[in-house]
C-alpha cells in the first residue's frame, strides 16, 4: 500500500480499536421513529417550505451562480437577511451556506490579529461546538477555555486578564447542542460590556425552539452593538445554511474579511427561499414549542425513573449519559433494533468518560412516539 494510505489506514485501525470508528448510518429512514436528527418543529418536510423553494428556483434558478459579491446575490437572500435583523433586533445579517462554515469564517475574521493589532484574548466555554474551535485555530488564536456554562469562573478569567491591552472576545453556544443546557446570555452580555469585550453567541440550536417568537434566547434580551449572534438553518428551520446578525459595521467587516463569504458560491436560491419561509413560521408556531418542551420534560422525568443520567438537559435536546463508547452504540443499536433511531455520541464529540445516546425531540412526535421511545428504553 503507498505509505500515505498506510497512515490512514492505521488511523482508522486505531479509532475501530478505541470504538470510535464512525460510519454512515442506514440511508432509508422512513419506517424508523427518528429521534437522531435536528428537525426541531418539524419544518423539514412541510409543504410551504417546498413551495416557496420551487418558487425561488424558478425565478432565480437552482444554484446561485457565484459568490454573493459577484453574480450570486439575489433578492431572495436579501429579503431573508433584512428579516433576520429585524426579527434579532441587530441593524444587520448575512446568511452563509452552512453553520459549520459561519463560525469558521466569522470567527477566524473577528479574530485576525493582523487588524486587531494583538493576538486577542478569547474566552470559550469548555463545550463550544467544533465550528467555533476551527475559527479559532483558523485565527491562529489561542483559547482560554472555562468551565461549561460557569460565569463565576468566565468573570475569574477576565478580571485575570482585565490589565492587559489586547481585544477580548467572549465565545458561548446559547443552547448546546450536547448537552441541551442553557447560557444565560444576558449575564453573557453584562460580562461582556463590563470587560469590553466583544460577544459571540451560537444560537444553532435555539432558533426557532426559544424566545418570544421563536427566534432564539438573545431575542429576549437588548442585543449590545458589540454582540454577534450566529445560528443555523438546518435545525429547527428544517433546511440549511447559516446567519450571523449583528451591527451593521461588522457586517461590512466580514462581508470583506470572512473568506468563507468571501471566496464560496452563495447558498442555492431554492434553500434560502425554504429557509425564509419556515423563519416566517416561526411566531406562529408558540403551541407547537410548548409541547415540545413539555415532551422533553417529561421525558427527562421518566429516564430519571429508570435510573438514567439526562445532566443538565433543560431543552428538546436529552442526552442520556452512559460513560464507555461501548454502552453507547449498544444501546443505540438495541433501540435500533427496536425501529427507534437515536445518535450515539462518542468523543471528540463529547468528553471522555460522558459517550451518551443523543435524543433530539421534535413538534412532529406524537406523544405515542414518546411512549415507544420510553418503553425501549426501559428495556435496556
Ligand atoms: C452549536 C453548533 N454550531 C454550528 C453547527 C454547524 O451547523 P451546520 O450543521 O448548519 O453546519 C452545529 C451543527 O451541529 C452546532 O451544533
Amino acid at each position: 500500500m503507498n505509505e500515505t494510505l498506510q497512515h490512514y489506514a492505521a488511523a482508522l485501525e486505531s479509532l475501530a480499536a478505541q470504538g470510535l470508528l464512525r460510519r454512515l448510518p442506514d440511508s432509508d429512514c422512513s419506517a424508523r421513529l427518528d429521534f437522531s436528527g435536528n428537525d426541531y418543529m418539524g419544518l423539514a418536510k412541510r409543504p410551504e417550505l417546498v413551495d416557496a423553494a420551487l418558487e425561488a428556483g424558478r425565478k432565480y434558478g437552482a444554484g446561485s451562480t457565484g459568490s454573493r459579491l459577484l453574480s450570486g446575490n439575489t433578492p431572495v437572500h436579501q429579503a431573508f437577511e433584512a428579516r433576520i435583523a429585524t426579527d434579532k433586533g441587530t441593524e444587520a445579517a448575512l446568511i452563509f451556506s452552512t453553520g459549520y462554515q459561519t463560525n469558521a469564517a466569522c470567527i477566524a475574521a473577528l479574530l485576525d490579529k493582523s487588524v486587531l493589532g494583538a493576538e486577542p484574548l478569547v474566552f470559550a466555554d469548555k463545550l463550544n461546538h467544533a465550528s467555533m474551535h476551527l475559527g479559532c485555530a483558523l485565527a491562529g488564536a489561542k483559547q482560554i477555555r472555562y468551565r461549561h456554562l460557569d460565569l463565576a469562573h468566565l468573570n475569574a478569567l477576565l478580571e485575570k486578564h482585565a490589565d492587559e491591552l489586547r481585544p477580548k472576545i467572549i465565545l458561548s453556544e446559547s443552547v448546546f447542542g450536547m448537552d441541551g443546557d442553557q447560557a444565560d446570555v444576558a449575564a453573557l452580555q453584562a460580562l461582556a460590556r463590563r470587560f469590553g469585550a466583544l460577544l459571540y453567541i451560537d444560537e444553532a440550536h435555539a432558533t426557532g425552539v426559544f424566545g418570544p417568537r421563536g427566534y432564539g434566547l438573545c431575542e429576549a434580551i437588548d442585543l449590545d452593538p458589540a454582540t454577534v449572534v450566529m445560528g443555523t438553518m438546518s435545525k429547527a428551520l428544517g433546511t440549511s445554511g447559516g446567519y450571523v446578525a449583528c451591527a451593521r459595521l461588522v457586517r461590512d467587516y466580514l462581508l470583506n474579511k470572512a473568506g468563507g463569504f468571501i471566496f464560496s458560491t452563495a447558498p442555492s436560491p431554492l434553500v434560502v427561499a425554504a429557509g425564509l419561509r419556515a423563519w416566517e413560521l416561526l411566531p406562529s408556531l408558540d403551541a407547537e414549542r410548548k409541547g415540545l418542551l413539555a415532551r422533553a420534560e417529561n421525558l427527562r422525568a421518566n429516564l430519571r425513573k429508570l435510573g438514567f443520567d439526562p445532566g443538565q438537559s433543560t431543552t428538546h435536546i436529552v442526552p442520556v449519559i452512559l460513560g464507555t463508547p461501548e454502552r453507547a452504540i449498544a444501546a443505540k443499536e438495541a433501540l435500533a433494533a427496536k425501529g427507534i433511531l437515536v445518535s450515539a455520541v462518542r468523543p471528540p464529540t463529547v468528553p471522555q468518560g460522558t459517550s451518551r445516546l443523543r435524543l433530539g425531540l421534535s413538534a412532529s412526535h406524537t406523544d405515542a412516539d414518546m411512549t415507544r421511545l420510553m418503553k425501549a428504553l426501559g428495556s435496556l
